[in-house]
């Protein structure tokens, strides 16, 4: 979910509607404003997307303060009811949640046993609680810092009070947001994008912290009541790179994106005689580390598989790469000098930052990957490295993959290089060509959607095999096919196929094989036959230099530990093509989000 709110001076109900709408990639299933009309603070929400919500929006009075969620369900299914804001019985307090209430069955249960709630959230007894605290005589202010002190679990919370026309109220634990400044007004967002065409001077919050944000003045207080002074700083971000400009969709973009964001890494990572850099302090924790334990979740966790050959091949360092929802819960032994090093895209995946919470307090070091720096798991982790690819709004990710192992294969060149492993190769060079295959398979797009038209039309499955990297691209090209075109999809080991899953396996089932290494291609390819013995129809991706006569389409030749750089961008795009020709909404698929802020 993400929150945003407004007290200013310009009409609010647009600001806010405008933010949602650059956040509806953090959930997308209902949405909802809450604005001040002279006395009483006025509810709007809808199911669906913001579009829908925005024809429901009572365009017709001026209103300056307002508060709006954008949701993705966790508890109650999505309809208006479940929607936020949520607004006390009494019509006095009205609230935005972001975040999941652990213990709210037994907080209702305890405070407010005899009052009928409206929906099934986990929210909505926040503010009926809030009522309750007020009747007893509390100010708004201690209501609100009693309340978040029997709430468990995590939130960030925006909260408008009829009584007090000119603050809003805001609070957060675990779940990421953020103050803007500005000349008159200031404002409250889950993501600095969202506000961007407002301001980009923001202040960071802190677990545990109220804030009483007005017109002119961000008040924030610690847990004590004391007041807490706080920098802002510039978000660098450009608006602009937030549009998806001619394409018709966000992912084709950022698919497009892809050799523009090489480049960038290219430069970004270099010093000025063109050597590979990475700061001292990163490499000095890698090389104090005897094993490194990778944490992520989705993509971000398939380009940590191939960040685990770089640092084994090139740096000598065991790794070990992780779910971080399973990690949390079922921490594996340590090490004795471990290294955790976080992927993720957003740097805001609560299941991630549950693990850098823990390994935090056992004392271990840690560094972020992330497109978002600034992010939670940026700001909290030891040290942070920055992917450059620019916003990735489409919520199947694509460049932010690329971005991800190019940066990781930087790092591990760097670490070999310090190390003295005698285990570099010109990685400038290689990620130089890895840069303009991406571009001609980019140029090549129609020979693959002919590929979805020949294989994909009308399937209800489809399998990925590839045996070593190309077995870790086979995941993700089955991920990116089953979030967008809901295609049954899977990712198997050439070899482990015959052990079970081959038994799925029917006439015309279509199977990707991958096979751009050259230790296992003859492998793969008798794999391949053993699947297309069974009735299998196999597309067969090779590389350059491994192709047989026969192949489907072949992949210009890069270093072979780089190539799922490049095979990778064939399976984005027949998720891309096979998501389009469903009719599927392409950036915005059923049931996901691209951030998921809880638990
Ligand atoms: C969500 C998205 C996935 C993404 C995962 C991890 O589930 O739908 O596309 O890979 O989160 O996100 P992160 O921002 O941590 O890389």
């Amino acid at each position: 979910c993400g929150i945003v709110g407004y007290i200013g001076n310009k009409d609010v109900k647009e600001i806010l509607l405008y933010g949602l709408e650059k956040m509806e990639y953090r959930g997308y299933d209902s949405a909802g404003i809450g604005v001040r009309d002279d006395n009483e603070v006025k509810v709007f929400k809808e199911k669906g997307r913001i579009k829908d919500l925005r024809e429901k929006v009572d365009m017709d009075f001026d209103a300056t303060v307002g508060i709006g969620h954008t949701r993705w369900a966790t508890h109650g299914v999505p309809n208006v009811k479940n929607a936020h804001p949520h607004q006390s019985a009494d019509g006095r307090f009205t609230l935005v949640h972001n975040g999941v209430i652990e213990n709210y069955e037994q907080v209702r249960q305890e405070h407010i046993p005899d009052v009928d709630l409206v929906s099934s959230t986990d929210t909505e007894i926040i503010v009926e609680i809030m009522s309750k605290f007020a009747q007893e005589g509390l100010s708004t202010e201690e209501a609100f810092t009693k309340t978040l002190d029997i709430l468990h679990g995590s939130y960030a919370i925006g909260l408008l009070d009829e009584e007090e026309p000119d603050v809003i109220y805001a609070a957060k634990n675990k779940s990421p947001l953020l103050l803007g400044r500005g000349d008159g007004f200031n404002v409250i967002t889950s993501d600095a994008m969202a506000m961007l065409q407002q301001t980009n001077e923001f202040v960071e919050l802190m677990d545990g912290e109220v804030v009483l944000l007005k017109r002119d003045e961000i008040i924030i207080k610690d847990k004590t009541g004391k007041e807490v002074e706080r920098d802002s700083y510039i978000a660098e971000i450009d608006e602009s790179d937030t549009e998806k400009g001619t394409y018709d969709h966000y992912m084709l973009k950022e698919i497009n994106d892809q050799p523009a964001a090489m480049r960038k890494i290219i430069q970004e990572y270099q010093d000025e005689d063109e050597n590979l850099k990475i700061d001292t302090e990163i490499i000095d924790q890698l090389k104090d580390s005897d094993r490194i334990y990778v944490i992520a979740a989705g993509t971000s966790y398939h380009a940590g598989l191939i960040g685990k050959e770089f640092f084994e091949k090139w740096a000598g360092v065991p790794t070990e790469v992780h779910v971080a929802s399973e990690f949390v819960y079922n921490t594996p032994l340590l090490s004795e000098k471990p290294l955790f090093i976080f992927i993720s895209q957003s740097g805001e995946t609560a299941d991630s930052r549950a693990v850098l919470v823990e390994i935090k307090k056992l004392g271990h070091k840690s560094l972020t990957v992330t497109n978002v720096p600034g992010s939670t798991l940026s700001r909290e982790a030891d040290q942070t490295l920055t992917l450059h690819a620019g916003p990735e709004i489409a919520v199947a990710s694509t460049k932010a993959y690329t971005a991800q192992i190019a940066v990781l294969s930087i790092l591990a060149q760097v670490a070999a290089r310090e190390l003295g492993k005698g285990t570099e190769i010109n990685l400038m060079q290689e990620l130089a060509k890895v840069t303009t295959a991406i571009t001609a398979i980019i140029d090549d797009a129609p020979a693959i959607e002919q590929i979805v038209n020949e294989y994909l039309e009308t399937t209800r499955n489809a399998f990925f095999i590839g045996r070593t990297m190309d077995y870790y691209v086979g995941l993700e090209g089955a991920l990116k096919l089953k979030e967008i075109s809901y295609i049954q999809a899977e990712g198997f080991a050439g070899g482990e196929l015959k052990h079970g899953t081959i038994a799925l396996i029917e006439e015309n089932t279509p199977v990707f094989a991958l096979a751009t290494q050259e230790k296992v291609n003859l492998n793969i390819r008798g794999n391949a036959q053993e699947v297309e013995a069974r009735g299998a129809k196999v597309c067969m991706v090779s590389m350059e230099g491994l192709n047989q006569e026969g192949d489907t389409y072949v992949i210009p030749r890069v270093h072979e530990m780089l190539t799922p750089l490049v095979s990778v961008v064939v399976y984005q795009f027949i998720a891309y093509y096979a998501a389009l020709h469903r009719g599927n909404d392409v950036d915005k698929p059923r049931n996901l989000a691209k951030s998921v802020t809880v638990e």
